[in-house]
């Protein structure tokens, strides 16, 4: 993927040298007086109050081709211009590529390896514990491989994404092209939907829609669809950021324009 600036995405307070001068700062004219006077943290890039920037947080747990979709889309789409930031990349593998790449581009990064950790509890003890602090409006995992506890899942409740390679309500859990294949589909597709305490369970808001070819292999089905997952998952990610889809009793609620937007389709 093309290179990113990695000042784009520091931040000030974090990292004070690069912090603009106090007047460019309250957005006034440099020179002018301004002591006494409580500056308020802006972005650097957007000139955005720091409060007003959604921030999200990815989960991982290996090569990250989503999370490099969405970060590849959230630059293409200058997301950051919509008050929209990528802030962070935890992942429970140290050695995942998707954590590799996020250093790489200048996000903050974690790995939180859950072995490391006596209890599922535990581990994800130590994932709030680093996420809170971004008050993320988006929790998107990304590949991410550890089933999360109710208790986690209820924390982030109608704000934590997940991407599922099958057309849900189909094939829900592991094996998901094999699956497809040997049930005699003829088309294939990936899922995004609002985590809940149900495995692949949870409130439904975007597909993408592959053929299955008759000599299809599951590595060739998944080959096909991964581009496609791509696609569908930054559009939602976005409209769930910008509160254009909601989850109310436990629907995924969203106008017809964005319905239309989140349904994705193959095209030859
Ligand atoms: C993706 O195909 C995603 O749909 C799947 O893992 C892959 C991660 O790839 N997720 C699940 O199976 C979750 N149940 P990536 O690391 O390249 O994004």
């Amino acid at each position: 993927m093309a290179p990113f600036s990695p000042d784009h995405t520091r931040d000030p307070l974090r990292f004070p040298m690069e912090r603009p001068s106090a007047s460019v700062r309250k957005g006034l004219p440099q020179g002018l007086k301004t002591r006494g006077v409580r500056p308020p943290p802006f972005h650097p890039h957007t000139l955005l109050p720091h409060s007003t920037m959604k921030n999200i947080v990815i989960l991982l747990s290996g090569r990250g081709s989503n999370f490099e979709a969405i970060l590849r889309t959230a630059r293409a789409e200058d997301w950051e211009k919509a008050g929209l930031k990528i802030a962070a990349v935890l992942s429970n593998r140290p050695e995942a590529k998707g954590l590799e790449t996020a250093r790489a581009e200048g996000l903050d990064a974690y790995a939180v390896d859950h072995k490391a950790y006596p209890t599922r509890e535990a581990f994800e003890e130590e994932l709030v514990r680093l996420i809170e602090p971004y008050d993320p409006a988006v929790v998107v995992l990304a590949g991410f491989m550890r089933i999360l506890t109710p208790t986690f899942v209820s924390r982030f409740e109608g704000r934590i994404l997940n991407i599922h390679p099958a057309l849900l309500p189909l094939f829900p859990g592991l094996d998901t092209h094999r699956r497809c294949i040997e049930a005699g589909c003829r088309v294939h597709g990936s899922t995004v939907h609002f985590v809940s305490a149900v495995l692949d369970g949870g409130a439904i808001i975007g597909q993408s829609v592959v053929p299955v070819m008759t000599t299809d292999t599951p590595e060739t089905l998944a080959a096909r669809l991964l581009p496609y997952e791509h696609k569908v998952y930054p559009k939602c990610v976005r409209a769930v950021a910008e509160g254009r889809v909601k989850l109310v009793d436990g629907r995924a609620v969203m106008d017809d324009a964005t319905a239309r937007e989140l349904a994705v389709f193959y095209r030859d």
